[in-house]
């Protein structure tokens, strides 16, 4: 059975109390902090850098998964590496070279992973299955929380949830895979059943009244799939 994991995007938390922020949607059931980094230069708009990460790390009694929006992407997840990431991830686009970007953040001992964008084709992780732990696919353009679901997504996931299985019929190894953008609990089912594994919701979460309730609403209706 799959073991799902929700992880809650602070990019929707209040900022001027983030360390509190994070201690609360871990209290309320978070199995992630999903860190959305972004540089005004590959994506058009302009969040926190690996300061941020080190002062939230304390308050993080889960993995903090670290999405770079950033371009080039190297040096930053050597900071971030610094920062304390447990999980990075970038988009292939960013870099110039993948397989080396991705071998410096598993040369470290953390977790690697690509993004793909909605129009990014799957076939960039062929030839880089053995050194990514995850594959995060955009579902919504990146930039900004509280974009809608785009609906062709669930075609994507159920493509690279089939290269997946083969990929760990094969080699035994499992990638998780993980979806980002517009994720509810009225969506959060049909993602699941098209293959994710690993849900990232910011707006959903963050702007509920009650963390606990909306995340546990979450997991009804994963408990369904
Ligand atoms: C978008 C970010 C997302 C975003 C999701 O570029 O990567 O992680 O915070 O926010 P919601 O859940 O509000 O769509
Ligand atoms: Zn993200």
């Amino acid at each position: 059975m799959t073991r799902y994991r929700i992880a809650p995007s602070i990019l929707a938390a209040d900022f001027a109390r983030l360390g509190e922020e994070v201690s609360d949607v871990i209290a309320a059931g978070a199995d992630l902090i999903h860190f959305d980094v972004m540089d005004n230069h590959y994506v058009p708009n302009l969040t926190f850098g690996p300061m941020v990460c080190a002062a939230i790390k304390p308050y993080a009694s889960v993995p903090v998964d670290v999405h770079l929006m950033v371009e080039p992407v190297d040096a930053l997840i050597e900071a971030f590496i610094g920062a304390g990431a447990d999980i990075i991830t970038f988009h292939p686009e960013a870099s110039h070279h993948i397989d080396r970007s991705l071998a410096l953040i598993k040369n470290a001992g953390r977790q690697a992973g690509l993004v793909l964008n909605p129009a990014t084709p799957p076939q960039v992780l062929e030839h880089v299955f053995d050194k990514l732990d995850m594959v995060l696919l955009m579902s919504v353009n990146p930039g900004f929380g509280g974009q809608a679901f785009i609906p062709h997504t669930l075609d994507k996931l159920r493509q690279v949830r089939t290269m997946l299985d083969a990929y760990r019929a094969h080699s035994g190894r499992r990638i998780a895979l993980e979806v980002d953008g517009g994720i509810k609990t009225a969506n959060i089912a049909a993602a699941a059943a098209a293959g994710a594994d690993t849900f990232v919701a910011g707006s959903a979460i963050f702007g509920a009244a009650d963390y606990a309730a909306e995340i546990a609403a979450m997991r009804r209706e994963l408990a369904a799939v």
